[in-house]
């Protein structure tokens, strides 16, 4: 049989599969998301996310060291707050004794290279345990942007790198910018979490904060799974209202939406891999189901290959010790 083309030839062997691959992730294409908690010498694991914890601030600083170490340059920090300091206005998000901002202040001036990324949302604070201001059962929009540029600035006085709009108000992106920019935060960055859904694949991460919501559900601001064209207002919207950085999240279950939005926008295009579809794989790896070095690098390699620049994931620190190890070959 004459077979001119034999795709097989170019998986013949390790050097050969190299030269074809045609995606790689680098450890610095990751974002490292870590919990904090107010305290001295804590480090309590998440119960739905094994393997991952919830430091103080002091804990924070040497967790950090070790990852810098490892080759991970950007840090996206959450705060777990005490059901005491919330309210429905979320005021504690930029007030002066917040241990969240001394937190990110202690971390620049220890490590400035570390680039630090915060979340911008009215959940972690708010009493109702939504991004934004309740009122009736209905997330108030206007009501909520004043409050979510006061927390961008005062992260930005902090010293945060990057900051990380996560709660899905009708635009907030501008008004961020705007804010940062009279401030004089000019060089701040805003990564916008542009198509973010409404998906029960958050349940992990709103059991490390507490921060689920006390009645209702997301829906209202959150996007609907079912919707990819949807898609392309909320990131144009957010690319004409000055974000550096457009994010997709979920990431495994909207591969599509990744890609989407990489063929229609010239900015980074950011995955997050969030916190249940992690913990999905850390259950079946403790049962033995699937082999985690293998499906681990897998599953993020494919958020890379559908067009993500930047992945958001609880994996990274594995990530980079199996890259230093030499199991992952670049
Ligand atoms: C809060 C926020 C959430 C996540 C990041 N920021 C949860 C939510 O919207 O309820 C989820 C991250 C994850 O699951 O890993 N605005």
């Amino acid at each position: 049989m004459f077979q001119p083309r034999r795709p097989r030839r170019n998986r013949q062997s390790e050097a050969i599969r190299a030269h074809a691959q045609e995606t790689r992730l680098h450890v610095s294409q990751l974002i490292y998301p870590m919990f904090l908690v107010d305290g001295k010498n804590i480090k309590s694991e998440v119960s739905s996310l094994p393997n991952n914890f919830r430091f103080s601030p002091d804990v924070l600083l040497q967790e950090i060291e070790e990852c810098l170490n490892l080759g991970i340059t950007t840090f996206d920090l959450f705060p777990a707050v005490d059901e005491s300091l919330k309210d429905k206005y979320g005021s504690y998000s930029y007030a002066e004794e917040n241990f969240y901002l001394h937190a990110i202040r202690a971390v620049k001036e220890r490590f400035p290279e570390a680039c630090i990324m915060t979340d911008v949302a009215l959940d972690p604070y708010s009493s109702d345990g939504h991004d934004g201001v309740v009122e009736n059962g209905i997330i108030l929009n206007e009501e909520t942007l004043p409050i979510l540029a006061k927390m961008s600035v005062a992260q930005a006085q902090a010293g945060a790198d990057i900051i990380g709009p996560s709660d899905m108000m009708d635009g907030r992106i501008g008004v961020i910018r705007r804010a940062l920019d009279d401030a004089g935060f000019i060089n701040t960055s805003i990564m916008s979490y542009a198509v973010k859904y409404a998906s029960a694949f958050y349940g992990p991460f709103r059991d490390a904060l507490n921060s689920a919501p006390k009645s209702g559900d997301k829906k209202g601001y959150q996007m609907n799974p079912a919707n990819r064209r949807e898609a392309l207002i909320e990131a144009e919207l957010d690319m004409q209202e000055g974000a550096d950085y457009l994010m997709v999240k979920p990431a495994l279950a909207y591969l599509d939406v990744i890609h989407e939005l990489k063929q229609n926008f010239p900015l980074p295009i950011a995955a997050y891999n969030v916190s249940g579809e992690c913990a999905m794989l850390y259950a079946a790896a403790q049962n033995g189901w699937l082999d985690y070095e293998r499906a681990m690098p897998e599953m993020l390699l494919s958020m890379h290959r559908a067009g993500a620049d930047v992945i958001l994931t609880y994996f990274a620190k594995d990530y980079a010790k199996m890259v230093k190890a030499g199991k992952i070959k670049y």
